[in-house]
């Protein structure tokens, strides 16, 4: 996949490096989006669209069709069209379901570490309380702890827990078997659950299967949403747009509500177009990514055992964003800081940032980037460590 060099594009990830970490000339492993070029099929229709007029945008048709299908053949899903609400972007879509779903006073459930804007998402909403529930670590595989999940409900009085499908930062791809248990717990105690599945996607392909949508598990899709976009699959995060599946009518209602009081209703044309071509005609631009990603993670893999046998990473089931734990060299994250910025002038998510309080001496490295970038961010880490 070619290589893009998007400093000096607006882009978050390079040209906001000063801002984030006060340095602006750092190799940028950090923010999950990819330097790779748009699918030709985004940029075509793209082009197209700016050829017309751009006023007021209305959602057509042929946009749900698309989300329908995709996800009825790549995830099993069945969607009806009066349940898809569209959302300028995930993380809005989780702050409002807070919002909506919950009241001030509710307890609200995360599994930690854990994509960092999940508890902003609960701490934002004003007198809800976060809920940060451990998952079980063995060696470097994550899985969850049942029985702490079912008292950490029960003792808080959980309404809300949000779940990552697959689970950013620790890779895991969950089966049908730990969701069926999750599924079961939630119901069991009247839990609604949002189901962030937005790296549904970025699956390993050697993984040999595919991730599976909540909703479809456990007969309790009235008390699931899902939250799912193109925005990740196809690196379109700047035209936000994303699907926000809510089967239980007065969820949808509250939600939906909640949106037109806030005059949150009207969409953006760009980002239905780019979704849209991207869903129908993606694919092969897709397989490309997946090769390039998981090419990348067995080179960052074999070069950490080779070179630098310490660090420990996790196995990269799904999503494009390797958890590496840097514990026999750093104790803090201002160790790990000092290593990997000051040291090897590389910008991570530090491990802090997902919660749970146990990952101090953890980094996240984003792997959707060239192997040349991958390639010089380990000879960096491994020159650093070898000078003690
Ligand atoms: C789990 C998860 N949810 C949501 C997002 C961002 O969603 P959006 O850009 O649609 O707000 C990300 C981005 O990294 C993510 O990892």
């Amino acid at each position: 996949m070619e290589y893009v060099n998007r400093l000096g594009t607006h882009s978050y990830k390079w040209d906001g490096l000063k801002k984030e970490f006060g340095d602006a000339d750092l190799l940028a492993m950090w923010v999950a989006d990819m330097d790779f070029p748009s699918p030709p099929c985004v940029t075509k229709a793209l082009h197209a669209y700016i050829d017309a007029p751009l006023g007021y945008f209305s959602t057509p048709d042929s946009y749900f069709e698309a989300v329908m299908q995709w996800e009825k053949e790549r995830h099993g899903y069945q969607v009806r069209k009066e349940w898809i609400c569209v959302t300028p972007g995930i993380v809005p879509a989780l702050h409002w379901a807070v919002r909506t779903l919950t009241a001030p006073g509710d307890s609200v459930m995360v599994s930690t570490p854990v994509y960092y804007p999940f508890m902003n998402a609960v701490k934002n909403s004003g007198e809800r309380r976060l809920v940060e529930c451990e998952l079980k670590k063995t060696g470097m595989f994550y899985e969850f702890d049942y029985d702490r999940f079912e008292e950490d409900i029960v003792k808080n009085n959980v309404k809300l827990y949000i779940l990552c499908n697959p689970h950013n930062p620790v890779g895991r791809v969950w089966t049908r078997e730990e969701l069926e248990q999750v599924v079961a717990i939630c119901k069991r105690h009247g839990v609604v659950i949002v189901s962030d599945e937005i790296h549904q996607d970025i699956v390993n392909p050697a993984l040999g299967r595919k991730k599976v949508t909540t909703a479809t598990v456990g007969d309790y899709e009235d008390g699931i949403i899902t939250m799912a976009a193109a925005s990740k699959t196809f690196n379109l995060a700047a035209v936000q747009n994303s699907f926000i599946i809510i089967p239980n009518p007065q969820m949808r209602e509250s939600f939906s509500t909640f949106l037109a009081q806030m005059a949150l209703d009207d969409v953006n044309g760009f980002g239905h177009i780019a979704t849209e071509a991207a869903l129908r005609g993606g694919a092969a631009w897709l397989e490309e990514v997946l090769q390039q990603i998981y090419g990348n993670f067995a080179y960052l893999k074999q070069r950490l055992a080779a070179d630098c046998p310490e660090i420990k990473l996790t196995e990269l089931e799904g999503t494009y964003l390797a958890w590496m734990d840097f514990g026999a060299y750093c104790k803090t994250q201002q160790d790990v800081k000092h290593l990997l910025q000051d040291r090897c002038r590389i910008a991570m998510d530090y491990g802090a940032w997902f919660g749970g309080g146990r990952h101090e001496a953890f980094a996240r490295m984003n792997l959707a980037t060239s192997r040349e970038n991958i390639q010089e961010a380990c000879d960096r880490i491994v020159r650093e460590i070898a000078k003690g």
